[in-house]
């Protein structure tokens, strides 16, 4: 497996432009099972869930053609509902295959997914929606399987615990593109990704009102056609690269992201002293403070509020923050598996239910630790960039799912990390953590 070794103590410096975002893309091409004609889908990320995604499209029948690294077509002729176990059950953004199926073939069996490292990660939202709709489900097997022959247009309210539910909301509103009648969908998630689906169906010919609000509309057609939709700049990688400038000193400017869907970070980094610099919509330079950052607090929330992917790189920022920060996971209470790891680096953080209190330290240390999830990888690197001294950071598959060439654009800025099968490490390095 692969590796990243990084030599710490450089700064960020440079400009940057992010790719597509993996959390539109996802549920966009899924929606391409609403209609039998084809769609072309530009500005997709090169990753592993991705070509993953692809490859359960073709299973269902689809045809999936990759024009270019970032380009593909999918074209749906004639499809199956039944989503295969041995591949749905390896991604848990599968179900967002749920809505499509029922709006296009009025039933559904796909693999119930698994939890993951950051937490439980129920459906009980998705398959509420889907009953007010008309459908019944039932749970076999590992499957849940749905019957839509019923389903029509009605109100939903798709708020629970944490909120709206991004892939619930992806769920129902595609379902209800092709049912007879109108939906109403309150509580609704309005994250940028949803926006971009919507102006995706749009494009394809669905009748939807309230796009980018809390509350959707939408009037179901008899059929969608295809079409060609360029993804949405991914915010997260954005903010990735612009917490990784306010944490090594840098000078970043990242190109792409609307400067508005980062709104809730960039008013952390403001308040903590970073200088934020809105060079245009799609602009953002970020500079290191002139004098020690200030400590802060932040609240995960759904969108608009502060984005619980972008958690975990906020934490590392805030291990070299002066005095007593606080963040709290209000979407997903234990997403907190980087902590360890940036422990093993130095940093003074203590777990209180499903808040971090991080008290600054003036420096991190290099040393071997373990990737977990997608945006804690990001964060590990963040940390072994601003430290003293080498890291070495396992299992990187992780991030492989979400970012794209992460270590060559990560050395464009100035990094030095370089990606290293594990048995080629060197052999002070080799021993791997217990
Ligand atoms: C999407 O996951 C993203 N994934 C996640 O990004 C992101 O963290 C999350 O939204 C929140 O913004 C994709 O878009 C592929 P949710 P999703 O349903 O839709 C609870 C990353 O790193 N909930 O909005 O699955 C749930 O447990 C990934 O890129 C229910 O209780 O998340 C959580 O606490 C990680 N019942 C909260 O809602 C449900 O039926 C938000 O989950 C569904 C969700």
């Amino acid at each position: 497996m692969d590796t990243f070794h990084i030599q710490g103590g450089g700064s960020l410096q440079g400009e940057i432009t992010v790719g597509g975002a993996k959390n539109a893309a996802l549920p966009i091409f899924a929606s391409t099972l609403l209609t039998d004609e084809p769609c072309i889908i530009e500005n997709v990320p090169d990753l592993s869930d991705i070509r993953f995604m692809a490859e359960i499209l073709r299973s269902l029948g689809a045809t999936v053609e990759r024009l270019t690294t970032n380009s593909w077509r999918v074209e749906a002729k004639q499809i199956s509902h039944i989503a295969p176990y041995e591949l749905v059950r390896k991604m848990r953004a599968s179900i967002c295959l749920l809505g499509p199926l029922i709006g296009r073939e009025k039933q559904a069996d796909v693999s119930l997914p698994g939890g993951c490292v950051i937490g439980p990660r129920p459906i009980d939202l998705h398959l509420k929606g889907l009953s007010r709709l008309g459908c019944e489900y039932s749970i076999e097997g590992g499957y849940v399987r749905v019957d839509g022959k019923n389903a029509k247009g009605n109100y939903v309210f798709l708020g629970g615990r944490h909120g709206s539910t991004v892939l619930g909301t992806a769920n129902i509103l595609m379902a209800a593109t092709l049912l007879p009648g109108i939906t109403h969908i309150d509580s609704a998630a309005c994250e940028p990704e949803i926006i971009d689906l919507c102006k995706m169906l749009v494009s394809m010919g669905a009748k939807i009102k309230g796009i980018g609000s809390h509350s959707l509309q939408i009037e179901g057609v008899k059929k969608l056609s295809g079409c060609t939709h360029s993804v949405i700049s991914d915010r997260i990688e954005a903010g990735t690269y612009l917490i990784g400038s306010a944490m090594t000193q840098g000078d970043v400017t990242v190109h792409g992201a609307n400067h508005r869907d980062l709104g809730a970070l960039l008013d952390k980094m403001d308040s903590i002293g970073a200088r934020v610099d809105i060079l245009s919509e799609s602009s953002v330079r970020v500079r290191a403070a002139l004098e020690p950052y200030k400590p802060t607090d932040v609240i995960t929330l759904p969108h608009p509020g502060y984005p619980t992917d972008l958690q975990a790189q906020m934490c590392a920022l805030m291990c070299l923050t002066p005095g007593l920060s606080i963040i709290t996971e209000r979407v997903y209470p234990n997403r907190f598996m980087h902590v360890p790891e940036l422990q093993r680096m130095g940093a003074d953080i203590a777990i209180e239910g499903s808040s971090a209190i991080i008290k600054g330290v003036p420096r991190l240390s290099g040393a071997p630790v373990m990737a977990s999830d997608l945006r804690a990888s990001a964060a590990l690197i963040l940390a072994a960039v601003a430290a003293e001294g080498e890291t070495v950071i396992r299992r990187i598959y992780h991030l492989d799912r979400g970012y794209e060439e992460f270590e060559k654009r990560m050395q464009s800025l100035g990094a030095q990390v370089m990606r290293i099968p594990e048995k080629e490490l060197p052999q002070h390095l080799q021993e791997e953590p217990i």
